[in-house]
């Protein structure tokens, strides 16, 4: 595996690399879910890239930034033996050197549910994501399911932007006990670990109302809301739609239902996508897959 630290050499030796090339962008501290990224993206493509970089654009004034698990020899080792051609690691101050001033706007659908309670978050993952593309040209992007809003901004981002790349996206990789992997699970205590797992069943009972056919969403959300064990407390749990992220009312198929707890100052994050009537995933299927009239993303107002 080559390792290289700034855009034009990633870019150069991307170029090298046999097509298609399959890119998984991630910040580190991976844990099986970002292994499973590498894995699809080894199965489906001559060449595989991942980056690591912890976005300082992304998090906001008070978020973990500076704590945010960083262990760059573990990481490269495990890219390695998961068979990465090329780890683009870029340092800070080459992504966003003196003078870097330009960044995008992602509209309105980064600016709810988890864009209303972390301004700029979006932008700032839109713009190291297209960033991360023009370094590296992939075929195909790789996300998983559990960033549900992520990947949403990203598909929008690529394609105002008239970027060839594929959006693939994963579905969540979770614990036995049904947590979902994420690389804060590491900040949980012991009671805050043993009650995590009931943010999944919340928003899987909430999903399963919703698939039993109940319409009102004050009524789904109630068959959730209670479930959450204390010392969690809610965020948010909601049911949008699966491209604006606006919240649904009376409640319509596709849907996602997507929820935060906090776990003291730890905020968990989770979502279950709700196909529509034919069956198909709202996020988890290619644009290109899905009947004509889901795939037409919304307008910017
Ligand atoms: O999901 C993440 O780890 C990050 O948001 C990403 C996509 C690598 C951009 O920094």
């Amino acid at each position: 595996m080559q390792v290289v630290r700034t855009p034009g050499s990633a870019r150069a030796i991307a170029r090298t690399l046999p097509r298609p090339v399959g890119f998984v962008p991630t910040m580190g501290a991976l844990h099986e879910g970002h292994l499973a990224l590498v894995d699809r993206a080894k199965a489906e493509n001559a060449s595989t890239v991942a980056s690591i970089f912890v976005n300082p654009l992304q998090f906001g004034v008070g978020e973990d930034f500076a704590r945010y698990p960083r262990g760059f020899e573990r990481d490269a080792e495990l890219l390695s033996s998961h068979g990465v051609d090329l780890l683009y690691a870029p340092a800070p101050e080459r992504m966003y050197p003196p003078g870097f001033a330009s960044a995008l706007d992602v509209g309105s659908l980064g600016a709810r549910i988890e864009g209303e309670r972390r301004p700029g978050h979006f932008a700032g993952v839109a713009t190291v994501v297209v960033k991360l593309l023009h370094a590296i040209e992939p075929t195909s992007l790789y996300l998983g399911q559990k960033d549900a809003q992520q990947t949403a901004v990203i598909r929008a981002a690529t394609r105002d932007l008239d970027m060839a790349t594929n959006i693939v996206v994963a579905p969540t990789v979770r614990e036995a006990d049904g947590l979902a992997l994420s690389s804060r699970n590491g900040y949980l205590g012991t009671e805050e670990r043993a009650a995590a797992p009931s943010l999944y069943r919340a928003v899987r009972a909430v999903a399963d109302a919703v698939l039993g056919g109940e319409r009102d969403p004050r009524k789904a959300r109630s068959a959730g809301l209670d479930l959450l064990e204390p010392p969690l407390r809610w965020d948010y749990l909601e049911i949008v739609d699966p491209l604006a992220f606006a919240p649904l009312d009376p409640l319509t198929r596709p849907a996602v239902v997507v929820a935060v707890a906090f776990a003291g100052s730890t905020r968990l994050l989770d979502n279950v996508t709700i196909p529509g009537a034919d069956g198909i995933d709202p996020i988890l299927t290619p644009l290109r897959l899905r009947p004509l009239a889901a795939a037409v993303l919304p307008a910017r107002p």
